[in-house]
């Protein structure tokens, strides 16, 4: 841990090599194969990191405003499922930590001793998260942790801390797992935590189908320019020649799966050269590149989820509308 910074860099970062090579692979596998597709993880670089805070603030994007109102209504409640103990906060894809200021600004107010550890893949992100707590709320110990949150919780493991956890999974970022990839990594959560640790998972429930098209298609652009900046990374890392305005950002929903997809359509028939794997890929016209998956729940599927992940519910907190669900469990452990 950096005292000076605040956070560690775990594992391969976007400035290494390795990072790059790990780009490169996804680009090649994945532009090659039929249909198209590129990796979601990629688009947080920091200025991914950037365009997705400023989704988190539209008007048509409802989870963020929905969860900071479960949150806030709900902070005491939540934390009471600590009893008093020092813990870690840890934040799984932790970005701006906007809405973990509710908790910890609760936390430190009540005085609780209390380690934030927030997670998240983009140490431009991280940066201005420490400087935010370090500024706002200078009584909270942060050690932030820069990885993928993969490998931010083999980090944590690793730590054995005295200390219990509470973890935080929040907003949509279990949504980007499908239902069997949702499961195994709510297991390895699993297997990270003791008996007296929780998590606090994030759901965004299935609704009025509207309302999760307007959503991905912001009348402003800035999901299309999130979306397309994925193609400038790959130009700025990869040596890539992608014009992004000869691609449109296409958000749509399927009802059955409840998943809300991504797409970057070709809007022309192109070769892309990419320099750094020494070749170029063929778009037809209308070609699609799926770039995301953002998975829907019925609140049974999260009974089956937390039961078939080997947790317990302890509680369901869900804003007004019934919109978004925030569930909070405990790991099934010697019972
Ligand atoms: N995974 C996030 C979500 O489901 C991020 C996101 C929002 C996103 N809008 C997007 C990802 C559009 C790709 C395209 O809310």
């Amino acid at each position: 841990m950096s005292e000076e910074r605040g956070y560690v860099v775990v594992g391969e970062r976007a400035e290494d090599q390795n990072d790059i090579e790990e780009l490169a692979y996804e680009v090649l596998v994945g532009l090659s194969s039929r249909p198209k597709r590129l990796p979601s993880r990629f688009f947080y670089d920091d200025e991914g990191s950037r365009l997705f805070a400023r989704i988190m603030r539209l008007e048509e994007y409802y989870p963020t405003d929905l969860e900071h109102a479960i949150l806030t209504e709900h902070a005491a409640e939540i934390l009471q499922c600590m009893e008093g103990r020092s813990f870690n906060l840890v934040d799984l894809g932790a970005g701006d930590g906007a809405k973990t200021m509710i908790l910890l600004r609760h936390l430190a107010a009540s005085g609780a001793d209390v380690t934030y550890v927030p997670i998240d893949i983009s140490e431009g992100a991280m940066r201005g998260l420490v400087a935010t707590i370090r500024e706002e709320l200078p009584a909270i110990r942060v050690e932030g942790v820069v990885a993928e949150y993969h490998r931010g919780l083999q980090w944590l493991v690793r730590q054995r801390s005295e200390r219990s956890n509470l973890v935080l999974f929040l907003g949509s970022n279990v949504g980007n797992f499908d239902r069997a990839q949702a499961r195994g990594f709510l297991g390895r959560i699993w297997s990270a935590l003791r008996v007296e640790d929780r998590v606090l998972v994030g759901f965004d429930l299935k609704k009025d189908i509207e309302a999760l098209l307007a959503a991905y298609n912001d009348r402003e652009g800035v999901t299309a320019a999130f979306n397309l900046n994925l193609l400038t990374r790959i130009n700025r890392e990869l040596g890539a020649e992608f014009d992004p305005s000869a691609f449109r950002h296409f958000g749509t929903y399927d009802v059955n799966t409840g998943a809300m997809k991504s797409y970057l359509v070709s809007l022309e028939a192109q070769d892309v050269r990419v320099g750094a794997l020494d070749r170029s890929f063929r778009f037809d016209e209308w070609e699609a590149i799926h770039t995301e998956y953002s998975y829907k729940y019925l609140r049974s599927d999260i009974d089956s989820l937390a039961e078939d992940s080997g947790f317990v519910q302890v509680s369901r907190f869900e804003d007004q509308r019934g919109w978004f669900v925030d569930d909070l469990w405990r790991p099934r452990k010697g019972d």
